[in-house]
């Protein structure tokens, strides 16, 4: 994870507060728990945002279970290492009063429905309910079919946790054992990235002005690029990342999401339904990946890290070209990247625009970005900001160009106490009941079978140094284009 900011509670009051609610988090002494979930539940208590009355129920299995004293001091450590912020006393008081801990295994559900129970009568008149799965994969299975056995999934939501299944098989089979206890309606799978306030800006800044669309398409953008590199490496989680790479950590989930949003059609409406549609319209449009199409690669030394396979074959970054077959963007390739151990901790989406049409300038075809028909690059990172990079006369008596730049950026131009971090935004979205940034079924099956030929026929993983970009063939894989990071 990012080191992030510290931040104050977000200071306006949503338009909309949810019903009272009983929250339990499945995998609270795990890591995305101390991490995201508790600090983010604190700062949406603070800032008012959560509703007025509420429970949050931690869970685990009996072998991790805590006291309430000891789940309420974890919240806290959590809140203060990970929240960028220490509470007030008062805050304090007023969140723990909330918190109660309860182990939940499918042999015995007895601790959890009794913690449901006793907080659904503090509450009174039947609060809403809503179980947060942040446990690993292989326990989603396990803890839906709990929730079904208990009959605790009636009129309840639920939030599932990525990734969502590792392959089209496994996924498909997921659905299906989701279905068979909660309706759709009911389902809400996480992905953080949607939940981004600069990731959300982008429908903004296509549909809310007439300035961008008319050219967001095959006629005006040679390509585009949607490039997550990350300084940080496995970081102590050899268990999942092997067993993962980046493809299906990074790729198949957040990447993929983000291209949904920046290449979908307008929707006819700003409604779940409406985005969603056009969301899956884009992926059924997506070519399958072409494994010659790819690059991955692995960062030297990790076959020393601790729990990894000595022979592993895992790939710690992958760089893909993507195709959508659809009006819009026929010819456009995509160039997705995302891996440990790289240059920079950046999210940064390149529109490259095509040069125009009649050279009546002399252009440096070395320079990548404005040199060559111009740029928008929208950094989708906490706080983000949008640039277009264009050419402009430099002073003086001849026509000569410099590259120039045209830049918003959220933390000059709006409150950034306001500013929701990605999971924050989506509990508070998921209790509200509105799937708009949440995935759907149809949606993620279809992101699996494009992406079943690299799964099954991956290229050889080649090495890269710790701290650069990946190995050299990423800069063949997108040629004649230049990737954009890092900036010179
Ligand atoms: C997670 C991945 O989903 O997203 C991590 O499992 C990755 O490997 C993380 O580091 C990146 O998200 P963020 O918002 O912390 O940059």
């Amino acid at each position: 994870m990012n080191p992030r900011t510290p931040k104050s509670a977000p200071a306006m009051a949503s338009p909309t507060r949810p019903d009272n609610y009983v929250l339990v988090v499945f995998g609270a002494t795990g890591d995305l728990a101390k991490r995201k979930l508790l600090p983010g539940l604190f700062r949406l208590a603070a800032g008012g945002l959560l509703p007025k009355q509420y429970r949050i129920i931690g869970s685990a299995p009996r072998q991790f279970s805590l006291s309430d004293s000891d789940f309420k001091k974890h919240a806290k450590d959590a809140v203060e290492e990970f929240g960028g912020i220490t509470p007030t006393p008062e805050a304090w008081q007023n969140f723990e009063a909330a918190l109660s801990f309860a182990s939940a295994d499918p042999d015995d559900t007895a601790p959890l429905l009794a913690a449901v129970d006793l907080a659904e009568k503090e509450i009174g008149s039947k609060p809403r309910r809503l179980f947060h799965l942040a446990v690993p994969p292989a326990a989603f299975r396990s803890m839906v079919e709990l929730l079904g056995a208990s009959k605790l999934n009636v009129g309840s939501r639920i939030i599932i946790e990525k990734p969502f299944g590792t392959d089209l098989a496994s996924a498909v089979a997921l659905n299906k054992t989701v279905h068979s206890v909660f309706d759709e309606s009911q389902v809400f799978r996480i992905d953080h990235f949607l939940g981004k306030e600069s990731v959300d800006n982008i429908l903004a800044l296509r549909f809310a002005n007439q300035l961008f669309e008319p050219v967001w398409n095959r006629d005006h953008i040679s390509h585009v690029q949607i490039d997550v590199p990350e300084t940080l490496s496995i970081e102590g989680r050899a268990n999942f990342y092997d067993a993962t790479g980046a493809f299906r950590d990074m790729v198949v989930t957040h990447l993929f999401q983000v291209l949904g949003v920046i290449a979908m059609e307008p929707p006819s409406k700003l409604t779940a339904e409406a985005l969603r549609n056009e969301e899956v319209k884009v992926f059924d449009a997506l070519v399958s990946i072409n494994p010659k199409h790819v690059v991955r690669g692995q960062y030297e030394g990790y076959l020393q890290e601790d729990g990894v396979a000595p022979n592993s074959t895992t790939e710690t970054m992958v760089a893909v070209e993507a195709k959508i077959d659809n009006w819009r963007w026929s010819g456009v390739p995509f160039y997705l990247r995302s891996g440990k151990s790289l240059g920079a901790n950046r999210q940064v989406v390149t529109l490259g625009f095509r040069q125009p049409c009649l050279k009546m300038f002399a252009i440096d075809r070395e320079s990548k970005g404005s040199g060559s028909g111009g740029e928008i690059v929208i950094d989708f990172g906490d706080p983000g900001s949008i640039t277009s990079n264009f050419l402009a006369k430099e002073p003086g008596p001849v026509m000569r160009l410099g590259r120039a730049s045209m830049v918003f950026e959220y933390q000059n131009s709006f409150n950034a106490a306001n500013e929701l971090e990605g999971y924050e935004h989506l509990i508070l979205e998921a209790m509200l009941g509105d799937q708009s940034l949440f995935t759907r079924a149809d949606g993620i099956e279809r992101l699996w079978e494009v992406s079943a030929p690299l799964i099954e026929n991956p290229p050889p993983v080649e090495p890269y140094a710790r701290g650069t970009w990946g190995p050299d063939s990423i800069n063949r894989l997108i040629a004649p284009h230049a990737w954009h990071l890092p900036e010179t």
